[in-house]
């Protein structure tokens, strides 16, 4: 087990030391030499006159360390694993430290690194310490001016943070470049890049008129790929200031793909990077989804200059200010460009996927949480994604416009700083004058809060009345739950479909359709009602909520065919969806599986509107989301059941299936992109008849010039065992071979395939010759296997558990990050039915017995308690 030591919310300091100024110079040879000039005082704001100066740093070798340009001897300083010490400094100096690495061995991808013939950084959350030493903590701002020298030919790019501003030849072929950024940063948004790298650039003028130049920097051969992300940027930068009103602020906005990168992106000030595979796209290459992505993150990344970057968090416990609040802004920025209710369906079913299976098992913490052992295991579906719907729930309550106002608020009066989620909502509080205790509550306790909801009507009386209780698992260490504020959008609509209006009264705030829960219990008494409405709850998913309502099979059919909130059409498909599906697995085909089908059937007889949504509508809940529902697990009745649903949809609605399968078109666009959408949902379906005419379609779609046409059709032959699959992927792999990011597509599928022997494919996958230990390709083999595989991943023997084990014991050893991240399949053990959970907690105790990093020491152990 790893001794690493927790850090508690409540032990936090003032930084002792303060940095004014940070040079850095970085010689890059066979390996790196980096000198770093470090302007420090003490914080005045700290008592302790004669505390010794404790910095952070490791797996580097240290060459010389002077204070005021004084020599240190060994015996002047102490160092343990991960600090230096000096015990004596002065109140103001000049620390010069001098340290080498040697990026080319170092495999965590945290602080620098190679990533094909370039090297790069990568500093969030405690990165920039193993470079130099330094306060590697996010409260301390400094201005940073950095030179890089290298070798010219392999090395003719040299980048950083701000702006160039000197750069010349030197003797040797060698050259230089130095940087400096005018704005105070934390040291986790340092950047580097040196290499060989194609430059694309355009322009943005921002509305203040402004000239800001913005280069993206990818390998050689890709320049073609950068379009989409290039447009996404300056939509990003124009949405920005129309929402929010907020401009960039550097003449230069630069973006480096990496190849190997162990998350989505990051978001250094002026230099952000990438993980390609969020910048690189064309139509052959990259799909519709895939688009959608790199839109997103662009967006994210740019919009975290303010809500990150300009006001940054003051320790790592407030991560959500900035990723909770960054989510939000680019949801609402991508539901603003690509339409709503599609949007929002998306993010949903991702939060219920991943998220709340987190919050219910042993890795659930709050928002902010209380302690860690590993920062990086705290970059979580919670902290991002539930960070992100609380500050949704804000905004629906305050209303957009007061809510804009208070997000400049806390800006203004904080730029330039390190800030807390209090302060944050301090700001909301002082612009709209309402108590957000309630929310502070949201962000202090794990879980999924359940809202049951009954209903009566009364004739009598003509009264219909909603009772609405809200209700929270106990925490596992006893801690008495609270109730929070539960913000729930509704309609009632009576038997003509029509919307009846409610009119406002308590527990109804601020708007007429707005339920606010704020305490265990509410009831809602509608007056004048005719005869028992029609309910509808959490329309747009106003809460990240489980709800129960006894909804019966005509009031979902109704919702599925005639509510006007995309959200609330799908959320009704999905539960006839998961009603037939239960059944399916208890007993066979009954009324609720009749239900189900009757009720698509009288969809697609419908005009076709909105061929997006529609497509969501019918989509099957994946295997992953299915697991979440069941207590306990037995993945082979699960996948069973799941198949067998699969089929009778697809014989129910052969004929429309037919007709949508058949219009992919190949052009880029979004009302193309709808279609694609459609036809690849219902080829999914269509396949699933194993009739040789469809299977035909699905090897010839698969050689389609259209990655998403290609993609779809790959997806729907993926669990059918025959010929065309198997020319198919052969085809694909051919085709593909030399383009990485559709390799991984390729593995993904062999990965997750229901077909044949699921192990012993991930295994000989594992010894491909095209397979690398690249974090997407990891990702791409063993998270696809035990988030998408349920049936090879928890085989009867064990076998699936043990493989997974195996890989994570082997990366811990060269990145824990990726390692920690693949531990997500081991965590759920208690929910799977016996004895199969046995064979799984084995593994874990396994693991446990191991040398283990602190990343998966923390999980692992969490895992076993
Ligand atoms: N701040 C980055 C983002 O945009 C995430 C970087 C996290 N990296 C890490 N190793 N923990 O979300
Ligand atoms: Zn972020």
């Amino acid at each position: 087990m790893s001794h690493a030591a927790e850090v508690f919310r409540k032990d936090y300091r003032l930084p002792a030391f303060l940095v004014d100024q940070v040079d850095l110079a970085f010689d890059i040879r066979e390996r790196t030499t980096v000198q770093a000039r470090l302007q420090l005082r003490r914080n005045p704001a700290v008592a302790i006159a004669d505390e010794p100066l404790v910095l952070d740093g490791r797996g580097f070798d240290l060459l010389e360390v002077a204070v005021d340009d004084r020599r240190l001897g060994v015996g002047d300083y102490q160092r343990t694993d991960d600090r230096l010490q000096i015990a004596v400094v002065p109140d103001r100096f000049t620390l010069r430290i001098v340290t080498q690495l040697d990026p080319e061995q170092n495999t965590t991808l945290e602080g620098l690194y190679r990533s094909g013939s370039m090297l790069c950084t990568q500093c969030e959350a405690r990165g920039f310490s193993r470079i130099t030493y330094y306060p590697d903590r996010p409260d301390v701002l400094s201005r940073f001016s950095v030179r890089v020298e290298a070798d010219a030919q392999r090395f003719p790019v040299l980048l950083s943070n701000g702006n160039p501003v000197e750069s010349g030849a030197l003797p040797d072929g060698r050259h230089y470049t130095v940087w400096d950024d005018p704005f105070l940063k934390p040291c986790y948004l340092f950047a580097l890049v040196a290499g060989d790298l194609a430059c694309i650039e355009d322009h943005y003028t921002t509305a203040s008129g402004r000239d800001v130049a913005l280069r993206f920097y990818v390998d050689h051969g890709n320049e073609a790929r950068v379009p989409h992300a290039m447009a996404s940027l300056k939509r990003a930068m124009r949405w920005d200031e129309q929402v929010y009103g907020l401009e960039y602020d550097l003449d230069l906005y630069m973006v480096v793909a990496a190849r190997d990168f162990n998350m989505g992106a990051m978001e250094n000030k002026g230099l952000n990077l990438f993980n390609a595979r969020y910048v690189l796209a064309s139509p052959q290459t990259a799909t519709d989804a895939d688009y959608d992505g790199i839109e997103s993150v662009i967006a994210h990344e740019y919009f975290h200059n303010w809500t990150g970057n300009r006001v940054t968090c003051r320790d790592w416990f407030q991560l959500s200010l900035k990723e909770g609040l960054t989510v939000f802004r680019d949801q609402c920025f991508s539901q603003d460009l690509n339409g709503e209710a599609v949007h929002r369906i998306q993010s949903v079913r991702q939060l219920r996927t991943v998220q709340f299976p987190e919050d219910a098992g042993p890795m659930a913490h709050p928002v902010r949480p209380d302690s860690y052992v590993e920062i990086n295991n705290f970059y979580t579906a919670t902290v991002y994604e539930k960070g992100a719907e609380i500050v949704r729930m804000i905004q629906t309550l305050l209303g957009r416009d007061t809510f804009i106002a208070g997000v400049q608020r806390y800006l203004r009066e904080h730029d330039g700083s390190a800030a807390t989620i209090e302060d944050f909502l301090a700001a909301h509080e002082a612009e709209s004058g309402r108590n957000l205790d309630g929310f502070r509550r949201w962000y202090s306790q794990p879980g999924t809060p359940l809202v049951t909801i009954t209903d009566e009507y009364d004739a009598r009386s003509r009264v219909y009345r909603l009772r609405l209780k809200q209700s929270h698992a106990p925490s596992p260490n006893g801690a008495p739950k609270q109730m929070v504020p539960i913000p729930i959008r509704f309609a009632l609509r009576d038997h003509d479909g029509r919307r009846i209006s409610v009119s406002p009264q308590p527990p109804l705030l601020p708007a007429p359709d707005l339920i606010l829960l704020e305490d265990e219990e509410a009831v809602l008494n509608v007056p004048d009602i005719g005869s028992s409405p029609n309910p509808s709850f959490l329309l747009g998913f106003s809460a990240p909520v489980r709800l129960q309502f006894a909804y019966t099979s005509d009031q979902l059919v109704s919702l599925l065919l005639d509510e006007e909130d995309g959200f609330a059409r799908w959320e009704a498909a999905q539960r006839l969806m998961l009603n037939a599906f239960f059944e399916l697995q208890a007993s066979g085909p009954g009324d609720d599986t009749r239900a189900l089908l009757d009720a698509l059937q009288r969809l697609a007889a419908r005009p076709v509107e909105d061929r997006a949504l529609l497509a969501e509508l019918l989509r099957m809940p994946s295997e992953s989301y299915l697991a979440s529902q069941v207590q306990p697990l037995d993945a082979a009745r699960l996948t069973s059941a799941r198949d067998a649903l699969r089929l009778r949809i697809a014989q129910a609605l052969t004929g429309p299936l037919s007709v949508w399968s058949a219009a992919a078109p190949e052009e880029p666009g979004a009302s193309n992109a709808a279609r694609r959408a459609l036809a690849n949902v219902s080829l999914w379906y269509l396949m699933s008849t194993r009739v040789n005419r469809v299977l035909d379609i699905g090897l010839k779609q698969a050689a389609s010039p259209n990655m998403t046409v290609a993609f779809g059709a790959l997806t729907a032959l993926n669990d059918i065992d025959c010929p065309q699959r198997e020319a198919a992927m052969d085809a694909f792999l051919q085709r593909f071979r030399h383009e990485p990011l559709v390799l991984d597509k390729w593995f993904a599928l062999q990965a997750g395939s229901a077909i044949g022997q699921g192990v012993e494919r991930v295994r000989s996958l594992l010894q491909h010759p095209d397979f690398t230990p690249n974090p997407n390709r990891l990702r791409a083999v063993l998270g696809t296997f035990w988030r998408e595989n349920l049936r090879a991943y928890h085989r009867a023997d064990g076998a699936g558990y043990r493989l997974l084990g195996d890989q994570i014991a082997h990366l811990d050893r060269s990145n824990p990050q990726i390692a920690a991240r693949l531990c997500d399949g081991l965590l759920g053990w208690k929910d799977i039915v016996p004895p199969q959970n046995q064979l799984l907690r084995a593994v874990l105790v396994d693991l446990s017995q191991q040398p283990l990093s602190a990343d998966v020491g923390e999980k692992i152990g969490k895992a076993l308690l």
